[in-house]
Parts: structure tokens; C-alpha cells; sequence
């Protein structure tokens, strides 16, 4: 069985942000006083160009500009860098090149410029549009300022726009939540994002929980009423967390749940490519902190590390990214993606089947209900002993 070679996406971390939201985790630093944008799309550029070798003669489908916030940078370097590896490699024609934006950092004038650099879809980390729940969360805009962003963002022509909301919020109740979304939907958006609140370790909420989180039962009440509000609003959800209108699901995201293979350019970022040549898969990492990577990009140094994913551990790291999709896979899939016979993931399949877990049908293998309310249990059973 070999390895066939996937479609290919990249990603492009940018990680400051206004200030520091006390639930987030990721890989995003307070930018205190002037950042050095120049500097960091030098950076970026010369990160890309240590990875070339590993991805020569492929074509680029997606493009994601993630974070820390994205929207912080200026059009001017967006352009440099979209420039910059549009002449590196090749981008299949009408490539979707996403950027996250918070609507706290929009200007007038800006989105008309992210669109002439090539940018055709926003995504917005709305989260709430209650100005009690922003306050709570932190954050640095209110709604009114979030409306005002995404109408901005429309008149400058985007029409492919993505709204992040997070719900089980302090002390917010099941009507609270599902304002929210009337509040999203009056917005057109293309998408929805819709993220139950965790306390992530290491953030200012583990430390500190914030008083009036709505406990589980609460929170499945949330889900399954804003659930079907989406679906009634058109939204059709196709992964656990993201719905959108017929045709506007996030090509980027899909290709990271296909298992399919990703360039990850910029501090802390993460890529994971599928070697023909040699029939491997490798995973490398870049260094965390912007500091660090600013001070070895484009040598050996900016990487953080560098994995072969054996055989053995390559059914569970396809389960735990195919089975978050409500399509689930096709069992040709599976083997194209990971090099390995259908044959040897039979009998976890048949345990799932009989848990009521997984359906199999002509091939494909589709999670149920029940088995997207115990992905962890199901994909366990594919973890190597
Ligand atoms: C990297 S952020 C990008 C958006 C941008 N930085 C912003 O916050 O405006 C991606 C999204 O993850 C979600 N998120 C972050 N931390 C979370 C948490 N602890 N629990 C649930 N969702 C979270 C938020 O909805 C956020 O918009
Ligand atoms: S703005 Fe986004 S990335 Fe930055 S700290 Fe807040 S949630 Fe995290």
C-alpha cells in the first residue's frame, strides 16, 4: 500500500494581539510598543524558503493566516508576503486565502486593501454579542464595534466571511446564547464558528475560573438549541464545531481533517507533509516565541523539531482529525492518506460499529451521534499499544 501524495495547504502564524484574552491558549503574545512587521515577513519568507525543498513542484490550494491576530499587521506586509510566496510556489487559481481578524483592529480603508493583496475570506472572533460576555472574556471590542467590522468588511467586498462564537460563557443562559446567533445571522455571514468555552491549563481562567460557567447540562441544552437554530438558518454543520452554508465550508480546515498535508510557516507553527519519495510522513515545529524565531529564521535553528509518524501511530492521528468530520471517510481514503491497508483498522472499526460508534456503508465510514458525543473513546481505539 502506498502513500499518495494530498492536497497541500499552508499556514502562516502571526502571533500578536492588542492584549492577552485570559481563556486563550494559543501561540499569541501581547504586542507591546512598535512590532516589527518588516522584519517578521523577512522572517516568514525565509522560514518558507527552508521548507521549499520538502514540498518542490506542488501546487498550494489554501492559504491561512492565523494567530494572535492576523488583522494586526498592516495590508502592506500581507501583500509582501502573499508576493513573496505566490513567486516560491505555485497557487492553484482561486486558492481560498483566509485571515483572522478581531474586530477591534478594523480600520476604514483596511479591507479594501487585504482584498487587493489576494485575501478573499475574513474570519471574525466575534465570540459574543452580549457586552457583558465581551467584558467578561476580556475582550477589546464591544458589539457594536463587531457589527460595524463585518459591515465594513462587506462593503469592501467580502462576501465569504467567517464569524467565531463562543458559548457556556460566565453567566450566560441558553436565551443569551441563542442571541447571539440571531444577532450572527442577521449578518449574512458564510460560516459560523461555534466553540464551546474550555478552561484551557495555563490560561488566567484556569487559574482564576470566572463565576456563573453554566454547568454540563446547561451547556448540552446550549449546543443542541443553537444546533438546530444554525440548521434552521441554513447552516448545515459538517465538523464539531463549524457550519456554513451550502458550498462555504472552510477549505483549509477540511484539508487539515482529511489529513492532507500542510506547510506551517511563522512562530510556534506546525506542518505536516507526506514524503513520497521516501513514504514518510513528517511533522516539523518552528520555535514558539516570536523573539527566538525572529532570531533564526531561515536557518536550521527556527525549527523546533522534526517527527517521522511511524505506521503504527499514523490510524489514530487520521481518526482523531476524519472522525471530527460529520462526513467521516472513505475507506480508499484512509489508505491513500496513511500508506496502510483497510484491512488493519478492521477490527477497531467493527468494535466501534458494535458501540453504536461508527457507521460503515459501500466504503465509507461515517460517525454517528452518539459516537461525535465519545470521539475520545472511539478514537482511542486506534492508538497503537
Ligand atoms: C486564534 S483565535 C483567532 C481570532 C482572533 N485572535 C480573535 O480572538 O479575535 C480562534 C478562535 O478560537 C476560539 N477560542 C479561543 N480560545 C478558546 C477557548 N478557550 N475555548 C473555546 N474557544 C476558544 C475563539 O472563538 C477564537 O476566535
Ligand atoms: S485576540 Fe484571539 S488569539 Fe489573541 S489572545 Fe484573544 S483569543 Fe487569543
Amino acid at each position: 500500500m502506498a502513500l499518495t501524495t494530498p492536497p497541500l495547504s499552508l499556514y502562516v502564524h502571526l502571533p500578536w494581539c492588542v492584549r492577552k484574552c485570559p481563556y486563550c491558549d494559543f501561540n499569541s503574545h501581547e504586542g507591546r510598543g512598535a512590532l516589527p512587521f518588516d522584519a517578521y515577513v523577512d522572517a516568514l519568507l525565509a522560514d518558507l524558503d527552508q521548507d521549499l525543498p520538502l514540498v518542490w513542484g506542488r501546487t498550494v490550494h489554501t492559504v491561512f493566516f492565523g494567530g494572535g491576530t492576523p488583522s494586526l499587521f498592516p495590508p502592506e506586509f500581507i501583500d509582501r508576503f502573499l508576493q513573496g510566496a505566490s513567486s516560491r510556489l505555485r497557487f492553484a487559481p482561486g486558492a481560498e486565502i483566509t485571515l483572522e481578524t478581531n474586530p477591534g483592529t478594523a480600520e476604514h480603508g483596511r479591507f479594501e486593501l487585504y482584498r487587493a493583496a489576494g485575501v478573499n475570506r475574513l474570519s471574525f472572533g466575534i465570540q459574543s454579542f452580549d457586552d457583558g460576555c465581551l467584558q467578561r472574556l476580556g475582550r477589546i471590542h464591544d458589539s457594536q464595534e463587531a457589527e460595524s467590522a463585518v459591515k465594513l468588511a462587506q462593503d469592501a467586498g467580502f462576501d465569504n466571511l467567517n464569524l467565531d462564537l463562543m458559548y457556556a460563557l460566565p453567566q450566560q443562559t441558553l436565551a443569551m446564547a441563542a442571541r447571539d446567533l440571531e444577532r450572527a445571522f442577521a449578518l449574512q455571514p458564510a460560516h459560523v464558528s461555534h466553540y464551546q468555552l474550555t478552561l484551557e491549563p495555563n490560561t488566567v481562567f484556569a487559574a482564576r475560573p470566572p463565576g456563573g460557567i453554566p454547568d454540563e447540562d446547561t451547556s448540552w441544552d446550549i449546543q443542541e438549541h443553537c444546533q438546530a437554530l444554525l440548521a434552521d438558518a441554513g447552516f448545515g454543520q459538517y465538523e464539531v464545531s463549524a457550519y456554513a452554508q451550502p458550498g462555504r465550508q472552510c477549505a483549509h480546515n477540511v484539508n487539515y481533517w482529511r489529513y492532507g498535508d500542510y506547510l506551517g510557516i511563522g512562530a510556534g507553527a506546525h506542518g505536516k507533509l507526506t514524503l513520497g519519495s521516501e513514504q514518510a510522513i513528517l511533522r516539523r515545529w518552528k520555535h514558539k516565541h516570536p523573539t527566538t524565531f525572529l532570531a533564526h529564521a531561515g536557518t536550521p535553528l527556527a525549527t523546533g523539531g522534526d517527527e517521522r509518524i511511524e505506521p503504527s501511530r499514523r490510524p489514530f492521528e487520521y481518526m482523531l482529525n476524519a472522525l471530527r468530520l460529520v462526513e467521516g471517510f472513505g475507506l480508499a481514503d484512509f489508505e491513500a492518506r496513511t500508506g496502510l491497508p483497510a484491512m488493519s483498522i478492521e477490527p477497531q472499526l467493527q468494535t466501534a460499529a458494535g458501540q453504536g460508534w461508527l457507521e460503515i456503508h459501500e466504503g465509507r465510514v461515517r460517525p454517528t451521534e452518539l459516537g461525535r458525543r465519545f470521539t475520545n473513546d472511539v478514537v482511542a481505539l486506534f492508538l497503537a499499544e
